[in-house]
């Protein structure tokens, strides 16, 4: 290993420098450069001498002062003299959801407190998957007699499904619905999002490596094992519509478009895809097996019920901004997909529950699932679709709570708010 000696005897050793060989590619570079250098007027010239007296540079710190003394300062403003054509600073009530013209560089005055509030509220949550420990799980795992084999299948399935389903999730954000949503505090927490999102598959593929899976075998079910390739083809179906770089909102056609991937995506994979294997992980937590595991997914799971907060309260501004959007043709569309996801959620639960397993069955999940998609509907001013359903997993709803959370997390989240603020005294 190199220490600061030996980089200095090291140093003091080593050859000349051979004289600079350019390259084909780099000397046409600079040729190029040459070529495109525009005639300089005399006031705009530099004075190289005064600049670089003592500093010995090459020909491309050259033309880059060239070309920063030539820039063009109107370039790109194009689409911000569309935007401020009819005002000057944004104002409150310029700002819009979706299709909105004001300066998106300008995130305050606010208008959504609550999008920002939620940015900050994640933040402060900021976790990292190597925190938690996963000695015991290792040890379970590679046990002979440690899991039963349907509580193996359990923790395969779904480490299969999450650790591909929040990468769509994450793609979603990134490459489709960043640019539609039309307001700077949405995008700031969507970007929030974007990281907590690259956290959950870091945290899976943390978990997979640790326990010694097949990595091929795990990262390849959502193409491979049906109850998994149903639900991410599901969602994929709707991302492919808006992700294409010319879609463009501002018809009613193309609106109801963004509103139906905000309602697949936040309503139906967040919102429902994910709580059969939720529960199913925390279970075997609350049995004491697979806790570090179990711990990462309790991390996850309360950023996730944040994620489907922010976004039926994004749809929902929406209806209220345009509330033509939100004909009985999308409410009905809105119901069936919710639907949709609650029947696909409960396929999965029945394959990866063949049996009863760690003290549920399918038929009690699904019962759990029409409770969820009963509450999804009524959080889009629908109406509830199962009668009679109650919750026989209470103790998820105290896990999701997040005043309860907070307690739950206090040190963690106390030590970033503190490591967060730097100290240049
Ligand atoms: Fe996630
Ligand atoms: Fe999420």
């Amino acid at each position: 290993m190199l220490n600061w000696d030996e980089y200095g005897k090291e140093e003091n050793t080593t050859p000349p420098a051979a004289p600079e060989i350019k390259t084909q590619a780099a000397e046409t570079q600079e040729v190029a450069a040459k070529q495109s250098q525009p005639p300089q007027p005399a006031e705009n010239a530099v004075s190289t001498e005064s600049s670089t007296s003592n500093i010995g540079e090459g020909s491309r710190a050259e033309a880059a002062r060239i070309a920063v003394n030539n820039l063009d300062e109107t370039a790109g403003h194009e689409e911000l003299d569309e935007m401020m054509a009819n005002a000057g600073r944004v104002q409150v009530d310029q700002k819009m959801m979706i299709n909105c013209k004001a300066d998106l560089n300008q995130l305050v005055p606010f208008k959504y407190d609550w999008a920002w509030q939620k940015y900050l509220d994640g933040s402060a949550n900021h976790w990292m998957p190597q925190e938690i420990n996963m000695t015991n799980d290792i040890v379970l795992w590679k046990s002979e007699d440690g899991l039963t084999e349907d509580e193996r299948v359990i923790v395969k399935r779904n480490l299969g499904f999450f650790s591909t389903a929040d990468s769509l999730v994450a793609n979603n954000l990134v490459l489709a619905l960043y640019r539609l949503i039309t307001n700077p505090e949405c995008r700031q927490y969507i970007l929030r999002q974007s990281l907590e999102e690259a956290i959950h598959t870091h945290a899976y593929q943390y978990c997979i490596e640790s326990l010694g899976m097949d990595e091929g075998e795990i990262f390849n079910m959502y193409r491979e094992v049906p109850c998994v390739a149903r639900k991410a083809s599901w969602g994929l179906k709707y991302t492919q519509e808006i992700s294409d770089p010319d879609f463009k909102t501002g018809t009613e056609e193309t609106d109801k478009q963004l509103l139906r991937n905000l309602i697949a995506f936040y309503c139906v994979l967040e919102g429902i895809f994910f709580y059969c294997g939720f529960t199913q992980i925390l279970s075997m937590g609350r049995r004491n097996k697979m806790t570090g595991t179990a711990e990462q997914f309790q991390y996850i799971l309360r950023d996730e019920s944040m994620h489907v907060n922010f976004g039926i309260d994004v749809i929902n501004q929406i209806k209220i901004e345009n509330p033509h959007l939100w004909d009985e043709q999308m409410k009905s569309d809105a119901a069936q997909m919710i639907l949709e996801g609650t029947e696909l959620e409960i396929q999965y639960a029945r394959d990866t529950m063949p049996r009863g397993v760690l003290g549920m069955n399918a038929s009690m999940m699904e019962e759990y699932l029409k409770f969820i998609a009963n509450r999804r509907l009524t959080q889009l001013g629908l109406d509830e679709e199962f009668t009679g359903v109650t919750n026989p997993f209470p103790w998820m709803s105290e896990i999701i709570d997040l005043r309860k959370e907070k307690n739950f997390f206090e040190t963690r989240v106390t030590e970033y708010q503190v490591g967060g603020a730097l100290n240049w005294e």
